[in-house]
């Protein structure tokens, strides 16, 4: 009963469709556990149709595979309907999908606060993607949350609302000096939304526990990543949930002993969006290099993205964090045409020379990283299908990435196209 995790093992778009892309045909069931419409991915179907997808899965255009929202994920139930109905006018068939009863709604005034909290914070600010991500786990964690469940029962809907907007509405209006949420409007609009998700709605994790002991593979796909992750990532620079592995099983409701593969996807190099710690981040030309070549805009807000080397305390510690048994390195073809590639092996903090995380975010934030110089190629490796094509520098990086991860790099990313690749280890 094969059920596998699929994370970013940076600070997020490292190119997880990518992945998805490539084990698409063998999976019965592609579960989102974790975030929301913060996630942002473009993905390119085999005859050349473009989707953007923010809450959906990228697996949702396999067309053999059920479509399952779990638990972990909160929903904005207008952002899912866009999306719904874009994949079925596209012919895609929805009727795959399921959500999970227990997932909790972003509701207006978790959008109001988002945003009007991060201007308040001003250069203290997180850099959020502005949809209410952090206000709507903030309610699920307060015990005030409004779940999808509650949809379908429009008397405790009115009635749950009251009592989280009674608060609510008094730090919209006396704090923040803006319009309060009207309660009758909110409840009209999401029952609306309620007849038309109420097919999809069920509990999924017991589909799930269903398939996994009918030997069905479940794929558990992260969105963010783990140094985004609310306990293991540079809080309070993360998102609001836990995109690591450990969150996948509270976030799908699969038990840890269900899982037997976790594969984690870093880039050859590392971006990061919003504020916070980023030990390698580049501000010269090289920085500006890579975000030029890597083309690294973000797809939810198109935000220039942070750009530096790669870092290989990070990889090792989402290693270890996640149990990754799979590494996936994408976009090695951004560092072709590099004198010498730098990796970071490990960091200077107070003078003292470490390989691990520090402890402290105060250490974090002075890490400075400690390089070693690997030698570049020139070649167009592009066409590069197995290790042996790759120039011997690139095979020296990959294995060099490999050794301080402490776990095998199965694929290579080689271009943008979803079958330019270097196949080591096939994935399923
Ligand atoms: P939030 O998830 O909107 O609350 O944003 C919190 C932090 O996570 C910000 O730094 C965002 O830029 C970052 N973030 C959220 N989603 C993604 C993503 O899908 N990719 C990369 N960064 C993300």
């Amino acid at each position: 009963m094969p059920a596998i995790v699929l994370i970013g093992a940076q600070w997020g778009d490292e190119g997880k469709g990518k992945v998805t892309d490539m084990i698409g045909g063998d999976v019965d069931y592609v579960v989102r556990y974790s975030g929301g419409n913060n996630a942002g991915h473009t993905v390119v179907t085999p005859d050349g149709q473009k989707f953007a997808l923010h809450l959906m899965p990228s697996g949702a255009l396999w067309p053999n595979a059920a479509i399952v929202i779990g638990n972990g994920v909160v929903i904005d139930p207008k952002v899912l309907l866009i999306e719904i109905d874009g994949l079925a006018e596209r012919g895609v068939d929805v009727s795959r999908l399921m959500i999970s009863g227990d997932a909790h709604l972003i509701m207006p005034h978790h959008r109001a606060l988002d945003r009007v909290v991060e201007r308040y914070l001003g250069s203290s600010r997180i850099g959020t993607t502005g949809r209410g991500i952090g206000p709507a786990y903030g309610d699920k964690v307060a015990r005030m949350g409004i779940r999808v469940q509650d949809l379908l029962d429009p008397g405790i809907l009115r009635k749950k609302l009251e009592i989280v907007l009674r608060e609510r509405n008094q730090v919209l209006f006396k704090v923040y000096n803006r319009k309060e949420i009207d309660v009758d409007a909110t409840v009209e609009e999401y029952l609306t939304y309620a007849e038309r998700l109420r097919p999809y709605i069920t509990d999924t994790r017991q589909v799930l526990w269903k398939g996994l002991e009918e030997g069905r593979t479940v794929l558990l796909e992260g969105a963010q990543a783990t140094m985004l992750d609310m306990d293991h990532g540079t809080y309070p620079f993360v998102t609001s949930s836990n995109p690591t592995a450990g969150g996948a099983c509270v976030g799908a409701g699969v038990p840890p002993t269900a899982i037997t593969q976790v594969i984690g996807v870093t880039k050859a190099y590392t971006t990061r969006v919003g504020s916070g710690p980023f030990p390698t981040e580049l501000f010269d030309d090289f920085g500006v290099h890579l975000r030029k070549v890597g083309r690294e805009y973000g797809t939810t807000t198109g935000r220039e993205r942070r750009t530096g080397w790669y870092d290989a305390v990070v990889a090792k510690y989402a290693t270890r964090l996640n149990g990754i048994t799979d590494l996936v390195v994408t976009k090695l073809d951004v560092l072709s045409g590099l004198e010498t590639v730098p990796i970071c092996v490990a960091y200077e903090v107070d003078g003292k020379r470490t390989d691990e995380m520090p402890m402290t975010q105060t250490e974090f934030h002075h890490a400075t990283p400690i390089y070693e110089e690997l030698p570049g190629w020139w070649e167009d490796i592009s066409k590069a299908r197995a290790f042996g094509d790759l120039p011997a520098n690139a095979q020296r990086y990959i294995e060099r990435i490999e050794e301080l991860a402490g776990t095998r790099v199965s694929i290579v990313g080689v271009g943008p196209g979803r079958d330019e690749n270097v196949v080591r280890h096939s994935l399923l």
